[in-house]
């Protein structure tokens, strides 16, 4: 393969570290901080509109991020180049990460300890073993898949919920809006790791919560406008739901005065659960350039009409 150049157009990127991790990905690939003609590649994030008319030969946008739904609502990306969702390795271990924390911390209660330790008081406090600990992950894509696995591993009892069906060894996977219900049925941990799709948009509601465990817990990672916000406050209030941890919301960064921040039962992170490492990631772009070139199939291909 010559060389071939990439765009690198990252709202608030650090060019010099990404331009060392291609150099050291691909000898055949050069990152570039300006629009030049005959660019097929980019690497975008929260990139202006203004940027696409002056590429004309763009073949694939490689997004910084796995979640696209801005890519989709922007008229200036061209239809005609593809978009690959990010999935890297380092992305894919630290939302595992902090999956299993947030569900542990909620298995465990270790809210009601850190209250506790505000007063002074040694809480004698009882849970189940993890496998009578009913959670699930809405989502088993590249993520969800990874979370799923990592739960089950730590024996709890884990659901999965996708659109089309999977096969996780150990995990209980539902298909489809048909097996929604079921999926949902008395579970006391949720995890969200959907895409923001007109499907999936205000999917965690009341009518949500009605249908898992009263006092169970919701773990959202993936974005704000998945959630109902005054219907999980209500939840919260009335005991339906116990707590929440929220590392997306619908405002970002949170307003000081939302009152997620101060509410005992919510955890909030600044929309960090996940975050990429250059190393790996371009890798994984030098892998999918050469993919292309090669005439072969591109992975984690955004598909349109889907709107994932
Ligand atoms: P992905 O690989 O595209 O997987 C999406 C999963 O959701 C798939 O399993 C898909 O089903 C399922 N799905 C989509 N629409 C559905 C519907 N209507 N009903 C049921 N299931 C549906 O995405 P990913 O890479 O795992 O990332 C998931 C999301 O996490 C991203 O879109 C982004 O919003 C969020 N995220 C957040 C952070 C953070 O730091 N907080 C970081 C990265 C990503 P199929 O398998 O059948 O297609
Ligand atoms: C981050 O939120 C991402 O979508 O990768």
């Amino acid at each position: 393969m010559t060389e071939r150049r990439i765009l690198f157009a990252v709202r608030d990127g650090d060019f010099a570290a990404w331009k060392a991790a291609f150099r050291q990905a691909s000898p055949q690939l050069a990152l570039v901080k300006q629009p030049e003609s005959g660019i097929r590649y980019a690497l975008v994030w929260r990139s202006p509109s203004e940027l696409y008319p002056t590429l004309p030969d763009l073949a694939v946008i490689f997004s910084l991020g796995a979640g696209i739904e801005r890519l989709l609502h922007d008229p200036a990306v061209p239809r005609t180049a593809a978009i690959v969702k990010m999935a890297e390795p380092g992305m894919t271990a630290s939302m595992t990460q902090y999956i299993l924390w947030q569900v542990i911390r909620h298995h465990r209660r270790f809210w009601e300890l850190e209250a506790a330790q505000e007063e002074a008081h040694w809480l004698d406090q009882d849970y189940p073993a993890p496998w009578n600990r009913k959670v699930g992950v809405l989502g088993l894509g590249t993520l969800g898949s990874a979370a799923a696995a990592t739960l089950r591993d730590f024996g709890f009892a884990t659901r999965g919920w996708s659109r089309s069906r999977k096969a996780i060894d150990g995990v209980a996977c539902f298909a489809g809006d048909a097996e929604r219900d079921a999926f949902l049925d008395g579970l006391e941990i949720l995890v969200c790791l959907l895409p923001l799709t007109p499907q999936t948009t205000g999917i965690l509601n009341a009518d949500l919560f009605a249908r898992l465990a009263p006092g169970a817990a919701l773990v959202n990672a993936a974005r704000g406008a998945h959630l109902n916000e005054a219907d999980l406050l209500s939840a919260l209030g009335s005991g339906r739901l116990a707590a929440a941890a929220l590392d997306v919301t619908g405002v970002e960064p949170l307003p000081a005065e939302h009152p997620f921040w101060h509410h005992p039962r919510i955890f909030i992170t600044p929309h960090n659960a996940a975050d990429i490492d250059p190393a790996t990631a371009a890798a994984e772009i030098a892998r999918q350039v050469a993919r292309f070139e090669a005439g072969q199939q591109l992975e984690h291909e955004v598909e349109r009409d889907r709107g994932y």
